[in-house]
This record gives C-alpha cells, sequence and structure tokens, in this order.
C-alpha cells in the first residue's frame, strides 16, 4: 500500500490588535518608511496581555480541527512549533495538549525556529508514511511582542515580528495516482549548528555565565532578547530558499514550469523578492502575507496555507512547494499536491 499524508483542514488565528508601523516609531526611533523600504512591512498583529503562545495555538487548532471535519479526539499526535514557548519546560505542546483536553495523546515540541513547519512536517510525514499514526495535529505558534526589546536598542529585529499562529490536520491517505491525487510528495530538511549564533537568544541560559542560568547582569545587557546578524541572515535565506524550491521539484522530477504556487517562510519581503529574482519565479506564484502579518517565523506558511484556501488562491490538485530558512541554522522544504 502507497500510504501517504494529505492535509485535511486548515486553520489560523491573528491576536485582534493590530500594531501599525506608525505606533512603533517613537518606542523604537524608526520610520514606517525605513521599515517598509528595508522589510515589505506595514503591520503586524500583538496579542493581548492575557493571550499566551498555546492560547493562540489553540484558536488556530480549533479552525483546522473544524474545517478537516474531525473531532479533536481522532487527533493520534500533536506537534507543536514555536520560538516563543508558554514556558522553559514542559514544552508548549502539553500546554496545548491540557486546554484541548486530549489526554494520552504523544505531544511534541519542535524548536527548529523559522524552520519549525517544515521540520514538523517532516517528523509527522514520516508517522503516516509507516503507518504509525493516522491523524496529525501540526501547529505553529508565536508570541514575539512579549519577548522582543521594544526600545531603539533592539530596532533592526523587532520591527520585523509578529504575532500569530497557523495549524494543519494532516490524515493517512492510500495513493493510487501521484500525479493527480491531493498528498505530500516529499520533505527534506537541513541544519547547519556552526552558524547558531547568528541569530539567536543567548539568554537565559546554561552556556553564558557558568553557575547560574539567569543574572541580573544578563538583563541588563539585554542577553534576554534575539539577536541577528542581519546580513548574513539575509544572504544565505536567500540562498537555502532558492535551493531547497528547486531541490522540492527536482526530487520528484519536476521542473519550475510545473509549480503553480509557492510558500516561502516570510522573513521579510526583500528576501522572498530576491528568491523570486534568482529562480525568475513569476510574482503571482509567491503568496506573500508578511506585509499585512509581519514575520511570523514558524507560522507564516501555516497561516499562509490557510489564508491562499480560504481567499480560494490554493485549489485542490495544484502543485506547491514550501520553503523555510530559520535560526540554527535550519532549512527545507515540502512539496505537495493539494
Ligand atoms: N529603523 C531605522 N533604522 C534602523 C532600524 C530601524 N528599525 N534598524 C536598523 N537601523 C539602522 C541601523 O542603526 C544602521 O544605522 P547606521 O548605518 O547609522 O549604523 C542602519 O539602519 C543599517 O543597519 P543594519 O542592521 O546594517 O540594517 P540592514 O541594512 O542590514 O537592514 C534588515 C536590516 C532589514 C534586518 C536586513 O539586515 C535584512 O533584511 N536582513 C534579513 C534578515 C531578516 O529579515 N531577518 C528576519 C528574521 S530571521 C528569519 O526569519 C529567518
Amino acid at each position: 500500500m502507497n500510504i501517504r499524508s494529505k492535509i485535511i483542514g486548515t486553520g489560523s488565528y491573528l491576536p485582534s490588535r493590530t500594531v501599525f508601523n506608525k505606533d512603533l516609531e517613537d518606542l523604537l526611533n524608526t520610520t514606517d518608511e525605513w521599515i517598509q523600504q528595508r522589510t515589505g512591512i506595514t503591520k503586524r498583529h500583538w496579542a493581548s496581555k492575557d493571550e499566551t503562545t498555546s492560547d493562540l495555538a489553540l484558536r488556530a487548532s480549533e479552525r483546522a480541527l473544524e474545517s478537516s471535519s474531525l473531532k479533536k479526539e481522532d487527533i493520534d499526535l500533536l506537534l507543536v512549533a514555536t520560538v516563543t514557548p508558554d514556558h522553559e519546560f514542559p514544552g508548549t505542546a502539553c500546554f496545548l495538549q491540557g486546554k484541548m483536553g486530549i489526554p494520552g495523546v504523544p505531544a511534541i515540541d519542535v524548536r527548529q525556529q523559522c524552520g519549525g513547519f517544515i521540520f514538523a512536517l517532516s517528523i509527522a510525514d514520516q508517522y503516516i508514511r509507516t503507518g504509525t499514526y493516522k491523524n496529525i495535529l501540526i501547529v505553529c505558534s508565536e508570541l514575539h511582542s512579549r519577548c522582543l526589546d521594544l526600545t531603539p536598542r533592539g530596532r533592526n529585529l523587532s520591527v520585523i515580528f509578529g504575532d500569530g499562529a497557523g495549524a494543519v490536520v494532516l490524515q493517512a491517505t492510500e495513493v493510487k495516482d501521484r500525479e493527480s491525487e491531493s498528498h505530500i510528495l516529499s520533505t527534506k530538511i537541513h541544519s547547519d549548528g556552526a552558524q547558531a549564533k547568528e541569530l539567536w537568544c543567548p539568554g537565559p541560559g546554561l552556556a553564558l555565565f557558568g553557575e547560574e542560568r539567569m543574572t541580573k547582569e544578563m538583563i541588563n545587557d539585554g542577553l534576554q532578547y534575539p539577536q541577528m546578524n542581519g546580513r548574513a541572515i539575509f544572504s544565505h535565506a536567500v540562498r537555502t530558499m532558492s535551493e531547497s524550491l528547486i531541490e522540492s521539484l527536482t526530487s520528484n522530477g519536476k521542473e519550475l514550469k510545473d509549480l503553480e504556487l509557492a510558500f516561502f517562510h516570510q522573513a521579510n519581503r526583500r528576501i522572498s523578492e530576491a528568491i523570486g529574482k534568482n529562480l525568475e519565479l513569476d510574482d503571482s506564484l509567491i503568496h506573500s502575507t508578511v506585509e499585512i502579518y509581519g514575520n511570523t517565523t514558524s507560522a507564516t506558511i501555516p497561516i499562509g496555507l490557510d489564508d491562499a484556501i480560504r481567499n480560494g488562491k490554493l485549489k485542490q490538485g495544484m502543485l506547491i512547494s514550501n520553503v523555510a530558512f530559520g535560526s540554527g541554522f535550519t532549512w527545507g522544504h515540502s512539496l505537495i499536491r493539494y
């Protein structure tokens, strides 16, 4: 039997508070013009004080389950990708599971940053292909707004990120015709830990100060906030996502002309534009939400999928490639017949 994974439902949730670039100007000593020119972002959503990452995840999960017509009790495995967990431990998947009320189901956190969705999809796909699980819920949820340095010191990063969650429900399906039936054709994931400190959050951390994982000095120095070498990220993101998109096609005997829609991890619009230019992709092939949601790290691709499905842009039978690059470094692809 040729058992493959199929996406049977998607959902997303963006918190109700919209933060425009103008709202950040005084806070971060920045301008709407700078943000738009360098990132393409015009606004983003920020969670309210009583919302957590697992709350956003719960909303997206409920919507994905509703669109799949499954009940929460049908889920065999719960995977949650996040770079902004509710707590250091246990994982956010456990907190989400508690809120969903599905005890006994394995709940796993995936900590691959902006690559989180592709890594989670790859893990889920292996479990489905081996017949271990039938229905898997993947949720990518990020609450950056309470993790950023919201002073001028942090402006290079704090203008980029937004809060939000996206979820997909995968189901095992027997595929007879690989050219027409909905399924995941392939996933491929990569990492390069030698580049870990090009984009990272140093604290709290055991490798910082020897005896203590958190000190006043660490907080004074702002080591609890993410740090980035923006130019290194830009060039690696463009190269690895371009290579991953080509890899997604060639490893399945396909060519660029077969591609019907592409979903990139949307770090910022200039990165997506550079990939499009590299590969000579028509703009209409790249689905983009970064302008209105900002960079929601692991959640950008599932939010984009849900957005494209609900807007009628992504239709059944279309061949789509998802590619991501993130801190770690981590990167990879999934090629899907939707
Ligand atoms: N507003 C105004 N000025 C700013 C801001 C801001 N928000 N941020 C930085 N600047 C200033 C700097 O202070 C610096 O000024 P100076 O020349 O007087 O010293 C100048 O702009 C250039 O600073 P750089 O950090 O060198 O900015 P750069 O031109 O590299 O642009 C950016 C920053 C947009 C982040 C760019 O590096 C980039 O696009 N990088 C890609 C990385 C990225 O998008 N990461 C997203 C998260 S990672 C991920 O999702 C995988």
